[in-house]
């Protein structure tokens, strides 16, 4: 019914506090209750038939959990996906005020990272620059580029970058002009698509045009496109999502994500669910088509990016 498959992503599996949005129930936060919790829902996504999964090493112990399981469970059908350039710093503190992440995108960060990361060999068959920026300069960075292309060439990976912020297009058009011996060294881009921010669709058609793995990530928005107070802009989205979601029989979860299915036909879309339950809406996604008025609606719901990535600084960590 579509090329498209759902791959999981670990951002919520692997540390105590995210951006989360809606209210939590309570919730056991201890290491052994996320380990728990995770290799739980990484079990059952693989029985559910999800074989993509993506990690990196400042998910908390996302990383290590994925590793547990890739050992313990030796699958041979399975793809994962880590990056290097941000480190976890909030060491599991529950409620830590500070930036939980911090970004490097340096040669030694590459080779301290690559270091850990490598024992998801030979499953891991992706490796990106996590959130590459103009700024950082990583896309200029001889040091990391050639390294990366030596990883590539040694492991048979995919080299790949993610993006955020308004600035995507311009990232993605920077990597795609990074060339050795006259090939591309960048093969798979992940990056922010969804109903409320479309700014990247014609790039992104571009390139699954030439072949790329294009992986799409915070298709929920972080969780926005649930119906919520707080966000009283997206009041006549709601509404429509609502109406799609009793049309279709499905969570707007299943709306969003089969609209980016049915609109862009990405390789992949990350589930960023955090429990089993949530993960078996999303897939939900899988089981119908958008007919054309309902995709060109939901297409009407994109908002400026600006707006949109400036929302998206202000989630808090909880
Ligand atoms: N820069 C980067 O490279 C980057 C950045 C972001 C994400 N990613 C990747 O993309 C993956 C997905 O992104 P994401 O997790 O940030 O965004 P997302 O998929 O847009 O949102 C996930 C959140 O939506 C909520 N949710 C999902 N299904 C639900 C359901 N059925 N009912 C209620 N709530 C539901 C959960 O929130 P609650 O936990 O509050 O319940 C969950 O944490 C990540 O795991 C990661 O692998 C990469």
């Amino acid at each position: 019914m579509s090329s498209t498959k759902i791959g999981l992503g670990l951002a919520a599996l692997g540390r105590p506090d995210y951006i989360n949005i809606r209210p939590e129930a309570e919730l056991n936060k201890s290491v052994e209750a996320f380990k728990t919790n995770a290799l739980k829902v990484l079990d059952e996504s693989y029985a559910l038939g999800i074989r993509d999964f993506d990690v990196a090493p400042s998910y908390g112990l996302g990383e290590q959990f994925l590793q547990d399981w890739n050992d313990s469970r030796n699958h041979k059908n399975v793809n994962l996906s880590t990056k290097f350039g941000y480190t976890y710093v909030a060491n599991w503190e529950i409620g830590f005020t500070g930036k939980h992440e911090i970004k490097e995108h340096s040669i030694d960060k590459l080779n301290e990272q690559w270091d850990v990361s490598k024992a998801l060999l030979p499953n891991l068959k992706i490796y990106q620059i996590h959130s590459a920026t103009l700024d950082s300069g990583v896309l200029k960075n001889d040091a990391v580029l050639s390294r990366l292309h030596e990883l590539k060439e040694a492991h048979q990976l995919k080299i790949g970058i993610s993006s955020s912020g308004t600035e995507q297009i311009k990232i993605i058009n920077k990597a795609r002009k990074i060339k050795f011996d006259g090939k591309d060294l960048f093969d798979s881009y992940q990056v922010t698509f969804n109903i409320f921010e479309q700014s990247t669709y014609s790039v992104l058609k571009e390139l699954l045009a030439e072949g790329k793995t294009i992986i799409i990530k915070e298709a929920l928005a972080n969780g926005r496109i649930f119906k919520n107070d707080k966000f009283s802009a997206y009041k006549s989205s709601y509404q429509l999502l609502e109406e799609l979601s009793k049309k279709y029989h499905v969570g707007t979860d299943a709306i969003a994500i089969r609209f980016i299915m049915d609109s862009l036909e990405p390789s992949v879309i990350l589930s960023g669910a955090s429990s089993s339950n949530q993960l078996q809406q999303n897939l939900k996604a899988l089981n119908f088509k958008l007919n054309a008025n309902d995709i060109e609606q939901l297409k009407s719901l994109a908002v400026n990016p600006e707006n949109y990535w400036q929302e998206r600084s202000n989630l808090s960590w909880n």
